[in-house]
């Protein structure tokens, strides 16, 4: 086992073991990541949901299957991302994490961060957007532009989720998808797809 095997090892079983807030209490599973250990692209979404918890990956449901519709229609492999939440355990009913279970999960995503080493990070919704800038957004607003924090470039777009209840929204996704791939391109952190031609 090399040292990232090791570290990932002891990351994993920290996330496991973590009883730093309540959501513990409630979940089947204590939902890391899919994807690359290692990946140019970190994709954070809010928190899993039922399949989710029962599966023990992120965006594995509804909003899962329109978000990894995006990322293939762009022909990103699965070793050049890696998705995430903000937070780790499923709130009941679906709520959004509160500030205190966002605050408790921060240290995992951090060890995640370091451990991923990303370049390119695109926060799905707006809880996401709080979690990272600790401030609300008019997500209208901060939609579809890169910032740079930390030395990672950053682009929110809409939650998937939101998209499926409003499908016009799929339209900015998609242009903020594009932009993401484009720039990962443009960085030579990706192959041009093939099945791309803009
Ligand atoms: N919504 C999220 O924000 N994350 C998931 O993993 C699933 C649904």
């Amino acid at each position: 086992m090399d040292d990232l095997d090791r570290r990932w090892e002891e990351f994993e079983n920290s996330c496991r073991s973590c009883k730093d807030c309540d959501l513990c209490n409630g979940r089947n599973n204590v939902v890391i990541y899919r994807g690359g250990r290692k990946a140019p692209l970190m994709i954070i979404g809010e928190a899993p949901g039922e399949s989710e918890d029962l599966e023990g990956k992120p965006f594995v449901g509804r909003s899962g299957k329109l978000l990894q519709h995006l990322i293939k229609s762009f022909g990103i492999r699965d070793e050049d991302y890696h998705i995430c939440n903000i937070c780790k355990c499923r709130p009941p009913q679906n709520r959004r994490p509160l500030p205190n279970e966002i605050k408790a999960c921060k240290k995992h995503l951090a060890e995640q961060f370091r451990l991923v080493d990303p370049k390119i990070i695109l926060l799905c919704g707006s809880t996401a957007y709080e979690g990272f800038f600790n401030e609300k957004p008019l997500m209208g607003d901060v939609r579809g532009v890169f910032t740079v924090k930390n030395g990672y470039e950053i682009m929110v777009t809409y939650h998937p989720a939101y998209a499926l209840r409003n499908p016009k929204m799929k339209i900015p996704m998609m242009e903020d998808f594009e932009k993401v791939y484009k720039r990962l391109v443009e960085l030579k952190l990706i192959e041009p797809s093939p099945a791309i031609n803009r």
